[in-house]
């Protein structure tokens, strides 16, 4: 018996696909027959009724009729390119993945994205972008799938279901489009205020990026990294652009909605096409692996916190450009599928209450969205090594599997296949201790809710905070009921007494008095704790 091998074809070469049903001069039905004419039905005469016995007519009006996938049930509207990521070779010395060796090349996948919008919908709203990245690596594919706020609405995603039903058009009229312009947003935010940092960032300038080009990139959560020694740290990513970053003004980016709905996915596919290839030097803030996972405070399962850089500086580990834009953008960006769960050997999650259920969602949803569960094998989600899993038949089946053992052991296809057979290869679980009582609860150290959008709110320049200023006044204005406007400024009076005063008097209504103290999270100088052997 051979062995049950499957290989990866196509998207290892960095060049397209060979499209199956696009070869040879000549139009063909699907199964080959050469074609005389498409453009006429077989009729009963030339003015009788078409003939049910038409193959080719209902072969091709049936399979236009189900051209549609669903959209994803969030980040629905993105914009796709092909690049490269060069490691420097600095990350060596804190994790044994084999891409972030001194020079590896790697072949990328990048997705951005809006959050709230239809596929269709425009690019310049107020959202918050999502920036994936798809590194298909020598041992594997893996997924950074992070966003350009570096903190998140949520910290348990048990909630996610709850938020996006806040965030997505009203059910009744199915309106608006734009994130936060609604009653059910500002109520979700306002009643569950872990939200309040991560909503000062929305509508900061952060929230209107000028391009796709000049935005920072964040995982968001802390990961686990180990060395080849088995040592560990905490981390952070952070994607730098090195085009700067930068934002539209609100006025620009209403006129760009109306004027050019396409305007980020324009100017990447437009910068690509000019070979102004844009780039990220892509960094970590490496935190040293203690049994509390809090470094200077901050809880770092905690996923509404980010940790400030004077804190702890972002240390580059390496530089992604993006040079390619996809030859067909449903093959590409549309079937592309991510997964924080997509890891390779050195890099682990943490129990990051939220990333810990990002792990289910993602192959759940793609099960749906991409009809099945053998949606690795589409050419953009194959891995670029060699690939030799036990799964086997299901929709989409494009593999012919050999040998007759899809299990192990077994002693019919030769043992194969096989696994990593020592600590130096394959992907490990780095060992963790786990200890407590099953519990539907938080760990207090989650409860500051108030602190980091202080924080970001006394970081801004007088022109960013104007901007800020006017974009909580103008969005909460779009709010019917004036409960919910009220109980927004009790938050805002909560972060900041000036930015709830201004709002405020924008709205007509008088700024409340806080209920807790304004955080006050200092910058530290206490920079010296960097991990263990950062920097290199
Ligand atoms: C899609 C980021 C939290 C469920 C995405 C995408 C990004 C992203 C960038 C688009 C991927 C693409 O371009 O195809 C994030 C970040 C999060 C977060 C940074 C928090 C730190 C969550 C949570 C859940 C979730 C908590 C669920 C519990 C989904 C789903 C999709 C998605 C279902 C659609 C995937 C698909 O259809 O392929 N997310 N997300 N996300 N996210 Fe998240």
């Amino acid at each position: 018996q051979g062995p049950a091998t499957v290989t990866p074809t196509g998207a290892a070469t960095g060049a397209p696909p060979e499209a199956v049903a696009q070869q040879g001069m000549y139009l063909t039905t699907s199964q080959g027959a050469r074609l005389r004419s498409t453009d006429h039905a077989l009729k009963a005469g030339p003015r009788g009724p078409v003939l049910l016995q038409d193959h080719h007519l209902r072969e091709k009006i049936s399979h236009f009729d189900h051209e549609r996938i669903p959209e994803r049930v969030v980040h629905a509207r993105g914009s796709g390119a092909h690049g490269v990521f060069v490691a420097n070779g600095r990350a060596s010395k804190i994790c044994r993945a084999a891409f972030l060796g001194k020079d590896v090349e790697t072949p990328v996948f990048v997705r951005f994205s809006t959050v709230a919008g239809f596929r269709g919908s425009s690019d310049t709203v107020r959202d918050t972008r999502g920036f994936a990245t798809k590194f298909y690596t020598s041992e594997g594919n893996y997924d950074l799938v992070g966003n350009n706020i570096p903190v998140f609405f949520i910290q348990e995603g048990i909630k996610f279901p709850d938020i996006v039903h806040a965030v997505k058009p009203e059910p009744d009229k199915e309106i608006p489009q734009a994130q936060s312009a609604h009653d059910t947003f500002w109520d979700f935010v306002s009643l569950h205020t872990e939200a309040q940092a991560h909503v000062a960032w929305s509508m900061s300038d952060r929230g209107i990026p000028l391009s796709f080009r000049m935005m920072e990139g964040f995982g968001i959560h802390t990961f686990r990294l180990m060395d080849a020694a088995g040592e560990t740290c905490l981390v952070k990513f952070h994607w730098k652009p090195r085009q700067g970053v930068h934002s539209q003004v609100w006025e620009e980016t209403q006129m760009s909605a109306g004027a050019d709905p396409d305007f980020h996915r324009r100017d990447l596919y437009d910068a690509i096409d000019a070979g102004a290839y844009p780039s990220w030097d892509l960094g970590v803030q490496v935190m040293p692996d203690t049994p509390e996972e809090i470094f200077e405070g901050i809880d770092l399962l905690d996923p509404t916190k980010f940790i400030p850089e004077e804190v702890c500086p972002v240390e580059v580990i390496g530089t992604m450009t993006l040079n390619r834009r996809p030859t067909n953008f449903f093959a590409e960006t549309e079937q592309v599928m991510f997964n924080p769960g997509n890891l390779v050997p050195g890099i682990d999650v943490t129990n990051d209450p939220l990333l810990q259920v990002r792990l289910f969602s993602y192959i759940d949803t793609q099960i749906t969205r991409l009809g099945g569960p053998n949606f690795s094998q589409l050419p953009i989600n194959r891995a670029h090594c060699p690939v030799n899993d036990m799964f086997r038949d299901g929709f989409h089946q494009d593999a012919v599997h050999g040998g007759v053992a899809p299990y192990k052991p077994n002693s019919l296809d030769g043992g194969n296949p096989a696994e990593a057979d020592d600590d130096s290869s394959g992907y490990i679980d780095i060992p963790t201790p786990v200890a407590g009582n099953k519990v539907r609860e938080l760990s207090a150290t989650f409860d500051d809710h108030y602190s980091q959008a202080t924080l970001f709110v006394r970081s801004l320049s007088s022109a960013e905070r104007q901007h800020l200023t006017s974009a909580y006044t103008f969005e909460l204005s779009k709010c019917y009921e004036e409960a919910i406007r009220v109980r927004q400024l009790q938050c805002l009076a909560n972060i900041d007494a000036d930015l709830c005063a201004e709002v405020a008097r924008g709205l007509g209504l008088s700024a409340p008095q806080p209920t807790t103290p304004p955080g006050d999270v200092e910058p530290s100088p206490a920079v010296s704790q960097l991990g263990k052997k950062w920097p290199v």
